[in-house]
């Protein structure tokens, strides 16, 4: 089976890559290296003692997409490819909804000339909003709150519209929760260009000695001990989610969505201080005002993609912070 992966030099893609080679899949990958670096192909070689079927260029490019799905017996298709910073995409909706939109639409029209109808898609937790219940259930109702998450909604939406004109198809939605770490290798993790964004890279900046000291965004929510809590999950978890998930898709027809969590909500300061204590080192913080657009919580419940996926996540904290923390010191470009 050949699997073409959209996106698979990025932190979820190329973490895919390395499980479905474990998993006896061919692997065709598209990547244009707007968010990732062409050594990942020579790391997930250097992991994987497989060279990597590899095409650089940019998904929306239709015409050049059509002379991969020539060329290559394609089975199925996971796609990553998008833009996924929250920021930028409320300073420059455009630009997100052009490319995230116009990539899987081109995606989408290729693979049904090909008459390949097998599709698992990284859509994300951000399309449940604010949560009205938690653990949040797949059919909980659905809003976002910048144009990153609306491209996602709406993917979901052409994907759903896509199976009720022709049910051949077999497409599974993924929605995921945070996730974090690394592959026990340290060759391949999370490596967002300037400062990042989120949690986990801030973290390991900081214990690292590239940035002074963590902001944490508001202490006076309601939680345990009012700082943010979310499901973080082990990417190696994460990525075995999609062997699942294709597995399934192949087998099957009709279209889902999954939740990929552990179910299990940790605070900020939680996460702060599993990391200081597993990886023996400071992580100065300050608590400072809420971020615009956060939630108090998030968490999953992980129960649908275990019945019909059979998907569990398997790593616990320590193992998230510890493989974070060695992926960094092994590329610590300090
Ligand atoms: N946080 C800080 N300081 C930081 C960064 C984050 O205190 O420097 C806090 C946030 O306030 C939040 C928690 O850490 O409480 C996690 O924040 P992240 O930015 O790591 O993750 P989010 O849950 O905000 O967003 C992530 C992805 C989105 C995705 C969403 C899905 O970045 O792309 O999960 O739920 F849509």
């Amino acid at each position: 089976m050949r699997i073409l992966v959209t996106g698979g030099t990025g932190y979820i893609g190329s973490h895919t890559v390395v499980e479905l080679i474990n998993n006896g899949y061919d692997v065709v990958v598209i990547d244009n290296f707007s968010n990732s670096k062409p050594i990942v192909l020579d790391k997930l070689k250097e992991i994987t003692g497989k060279e990597i079927k590899f095409y650089e260029m940019d998904l929306c490019d239709s015409e050049k997409l059509r002379e991969v799905f020539k060329k290559e017996d394609i089975d199925a298709v996971i796609h990553f490819a998008g833009y996924k910073a929250v920021g930028e995409s409320v300073s420059k909706p455009l630009m997100y909804y052009r490319n995230n939109i116009d990539s899987t639409l081109s995606l989408l029209e290729v693979m049904s000339e090909f008459n390949i109808k097998k599709i698992v898609f990284s859509s994300s937790a951000t399309v449940y909003g604010d949560p009205e219940k938690l653990p949040i259930k797949e059919d909980a109702k659905l809003s976002t709150t910048n144009p990153y998450g609306s491209t996602k909604l709406y993917i979901e939406g052409i994907l759903k519209d896509l199976y009720v004109s022709d049910n051949t198809w077999s497409i599974a939605i993924l929605r995921y929760f945070n996730p974090v770490g690394a592959h026990k290798s340290g060759l391949i993790g999370e490596d967002p260009n300037g400062i990042p964004n989120n949690l986990m890279p801030y973290i390991v900046k900081v214990a690292n000695k590239e940035l002074p000291s963590l902001n944490i965004f508001g202490n006076d929510y309601d939680t345990s001990d009012g700082t943010g809590v979310r499901d973080y999950i082990h990417i190696t978890d994460l990525a075995n989610g999609h062997i699942k998930a294709i597995d399934y898709v192949i087998n099957n027809v009709g279209i889902d969505c999954y939740n990929l969590g552990t179910g299990t909500g940790y605070s900020v300061l939680e996460m702060v201080n599993a990391f200081k204590k597993t990886n023996k080192v400071e992580v100065p913080y300050n608590i400072v005002g809420r971020r615009d657009g956060d939630i108090a919580a998030c968490y999953a419940d992980p129960n649908y993609a275990y019945e019909k996926l059979g998907f569990k996540a398997e790593y616990g904290l320590d193992e998230m912070v510890e493989s974070a923390f060695n992926y960094a010191i092994k590329n610590s470009k300090k």
